[in-house]
């Protein structure tokens, strides 16, 4: 006879309505080799301390592996009443190999079972992401080693401020996502905490050693808390943070990407690959890719506040609104892993424009290096600002750029100017003169790169 896990106390149906409302096993199947893995380790841990007979952990690991098998093959029969992962495994089990499937749930309770499987998962899911993250750094990295010929002015407010290397760019987006690695890998160890044999609140009465189901499922430490093991899901919401700062990072390179692909500044253009047409506009090209960087962000910071929502105000230990830990997750996990590779195509495939670079260098963005000139004169920093900034009114006033200007004109400026003032205009020699760590001379360019080949050793 069919019946629901828990129906013992039950006399009265549950509401139809109800019944879809509460089950989670269309999304929460996708943590099938978890839920498995986990029930293995504990019929091994019931064997260990005389629950189970050798004979009968070893048809129930065999019984489980055959429902796992399922799964993976598609065969595996969803039946009505099977409310989640947990209760589908369960049923399917005792169908298999009778009621001593029954036994195998003896001390423990879906609340710490669910809380072992999320964490199991997400330490998988968080491999391939940590894997997905070092292979964009790669390819930034990549291309910086590639492409330092390239000049284009630097911008801040947007408007045009200093010239840099192209590489120098490429590295600074290298950089935040270098400190993106570091810190999931500051996460593992507080994802990888056993809940297991916590029990539904209270602790294992049969008393399973911790330690040995720790290791069997690759666990670095146990709960110590019962009530905060079958409870915790600031693991997910510490996830679901950080995964909003990566995108906030992918917004960052999307946007400026997306400018410097326009054809007002034309410094890059996608390759095919990642671009779309317009229905309408047979000449259009759009950055799609790029855009969707950038509005998948939202999306993100989305699942990271309604999942706090949740959190925000339940009392102690389990509570069914934790089982609105799912889809936030799953769907973040789903999309930075995509957005992880996309950006990683884009950048791999775009191609740079030196000339196009090249021809936005305007002669004002070496207003600072005309400022510094003077400085090493000896004159102070405050007055040679300004003096530069006279030359540059100067030049507006003319229509000209500031290295049109005669040699009279900056004597008049300022009585320390010489004829090497004309020096100062080359836009080679003054990214090279940024030559102290950071900056984005040739040379300092380098070291960046060889702190990032480093990190990624790692
Ligand atoms: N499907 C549930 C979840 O995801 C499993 C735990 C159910 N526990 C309970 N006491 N009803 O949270």
């Amino acid at each position: 006879t069919k019946r629901k896990l828990w129906g013992g106390r039950f006399t009265g149906k549950t509401d139809p309505l109800m019944h879809a409302f509460n089950q989670s096993l269309k999304y929460d199947q996708r943590m099938h080799p978890a839920d498995i893995k986990g029930s293995i380790a504990y019929a091994k841990s019931l064997a260990l301390v005389g629950i189970l007979s050798k004979e009968e952990e070893t048809r129930i690991i065999e019984g489980l592996q055959a429902v796992g098998k399922e799964w993976e093959s598609g065969t595996f029969k969803i039946q009505e009443d099977d409310e989640d992962i947990h209760t589908a495994n369960e049923r399917r089990l005792s169908e298999l190999i009778g009621p001593l499937g029954g036994k195998l749930h003896t001390g423990r309770s879906r609340n710490d079972q669910v809380a072992t499987d999320m964490r199991l998962w997400l330490l998988d899911e968080a491999k391939e992401i940590e894997k997905d993250l070092k292979a964009l750094i790669r390819v930034l990295v990549e291309r910086a080693e590639n492409e330092k010929d390239y000049i284009l002015p630097g911008y801040t407010h947007l408007q045009r401020g200093q010239p840099i290397r192209w590489s120098h760019l490429l590295l600074s987006y290298a950089f935040s996502l270098r400190n993106d690695l570091d810190r999931l890998r500051q996460l593992i160890p507080r994802i990888s905490v056993l809940p297991l044999g916590s029990g539904a609140l209270a602790g294992n009465p049969f008393v399973v050693d911790r330690e040995f189901l720790a290791k069997e499922l690759g666990f670095l430490s146990v709960a110590e808390n019962s009530l905060w093991g079958v409870a915790d899901r600031d693991f997910i919401a510490e996830f679901l943070m950080w995964s909003s700062l990566v995108m906030t990072h992918m917004s960052k390179i999307a946007e400026d990407l997306i400018i410097y692909s326009t054809a007002e500044f034309g410094f890059i253009t996608l390759s095919d690959a990642y671009s779309t047409g317009s229905s309408m506009m047979p000449q259009k090209k759009n950055p799609d890719s790029l855009e969707l960087l950038r509005g998948k962000s939202g999306r993100l910071f989305g699942n990271m506040a309604g999942f706090l929502m949740t959190l925000k105000g339940l009392p102690s230990t389990y509570n069914k609104d934790l089982q609105e830990d799912k889809e936030p997750l799953f769907d973040t996990v789903d999309n930075l892993s995509a957005c992880l590779k996309i950006a990683e195509g884009v950048i791999a495939t775009l191609s740079v424009h030196g000339d196009k670079m090249k021809a936005a260098l305007t002669m004002d963005v070496l207003a600072t290096d005309l400022a510094d000139y003077l400085v090493r004169k000896g004159i102070p920093f405050r007055d040679t600002h300004h003096v530069s900034g006279r030359a540059v009114a100067l030049a507006e006033a003319r229509q000209c750029q500031i290295n049109q200007l005669s040699f009279e004109d900056f004597k008049s400026l300022h009585k320390d100017f010489s004829e090497d003032v004309f020096k100062v205009f080359d836009f080679e020699a003054s990214v090279e003169r940024r030559e102290a760590i950071g900056g984005t001379s040739r040379k300092m360019v380098d070291r960046q790169i060889s702190v990032l080949r480093a990190e990624l050793e790692k």
